[in-house]
């Protein structure tokens, strides 16, 4: 049960024992096309797989921790949390983002640096603008920790045996054999405004992205995959009039503050074909 290294929006250990429940009591390798932070994937310490990301950063992140842990962790030490400082390590991120290649010892840089703004920035986001630049203002922490060095090694160990791609999620169709589990995490459909979501867009992923999505749950289904899917409840529509799926909407609306008109709604949809009698919580009496 390792903790995720980087704040990621998104970022699912809200879900955890609600996802947990749905997975099959064994499968093989385990697959996670839309990775993020990673909560889900450091929480179960799968020993081998798949992750990927579009986000190149991101990518390079995990590349890192796995082959070279030593080398980030010395490097995470040259920080200084400092407002003056912090923008400068912004400015210089930006800059190797704007490299088509980089190498060895840039990568380890650009990892450590973004381990850095992530503890030190504004609220811990991961923002990016239109062109891929990392905006993100400096932060008000006490104490930020950005050098990680036991949660970097433990998720070094976790990535030893773990394939890293940075490319499209439909990679997983080739990868993912019978036995095997993906969990799809994509970006969310946002929920409010219109029912017909035609028109919204999150991390450039729009309603046919989410509908391939689904066609390639269902071909994974077919090859005896096991597929969990989490996103906003509207998402669970495409789902309905495909066999072999079920749709679960978890989570409740929670209140902020003691008001009850200032709610936060934190209902999702999990879509899954693992079967009842093959889930978790059949065998962990309900997860308690
Ligand atoms: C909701 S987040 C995943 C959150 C993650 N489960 C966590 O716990 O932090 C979705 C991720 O999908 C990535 N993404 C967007 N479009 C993608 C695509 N077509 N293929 C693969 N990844 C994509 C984004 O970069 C983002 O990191």
């Amino acid at each position: 049960m390792a903790e995720p290294i980087l704040k990621w929006v998104g970022g699912k250990r809200q879900l955890l024992q609600e996802l947990h429940s749905r997975f099959p009591i064994s499968y093989d390798k385990y697959h996670e096309p839309f990775i993020g932070g990673g909560a889900v994937f450091f929480d179960i310490e799968p020993s081998k797989g798949t992750i990927n990301d579009l986000n190149r950063r991101l990518i390079t992140f995990y590349e890192v921790i796995r082959d070279r842990p030593e080398q980030l962790i010395k490097e995470n030490h040259r920080h200084e949390y400092e407002e003056e400082y912090y923008y400068d390590a912004r400015d210089r991120f930006n800059e190797l983002h704007k490299l088509d290649d980089r190498s060895l010892e840039q990568q380890v840089e650009e990892a450590s640096l973004m381990l850095y703004l992530n503890r030190t920035g504004y609220n811990g986001l991961y923002r990016e603008n239109q062109s891929g630049g990392f905006n993100v203002p400096f932060g008000r922490h006490s104490n930020p920790d950005f050098i990680r060095e036991r949660q970097i090694r433990k998720a070094s160990d976790i990535l030893d045996d773990i394939e890293i791609h940075n490319q499209d999620f439909d990679y997983v169709v080739d990868d993912a054999e019978e036995g095997d589990l993906v969990y799809f995490d994509p970006p969310y459909q946002p929920v409010s405004q219109t029912a017909d979501f035609t028109q919204y867009q999150s991390d450039g992923f729009d309603k046919d992205d989410q509908r391939r999505l689904r066609d390639i749950a269902v071909k994974l289904s077919k090859n005896g995959v096991y597929v969990v899917i989490s996103n906003s409840p509207p998402v669970g529509e495409l789902y309905e009039n495909v066999s072999g799926f079920t749709i679960d909407i978890v989570g409740a609306t929670r209140m902020v503050n003691s008001d009850a008109d200032n709610r936060d709604d934190v209902a999702e949809v999990i879509i899954t074909n693992v079967p009842t009698d093959n889930q978790q919580q059949q065998d962990l009496g309900n997860y308690v």
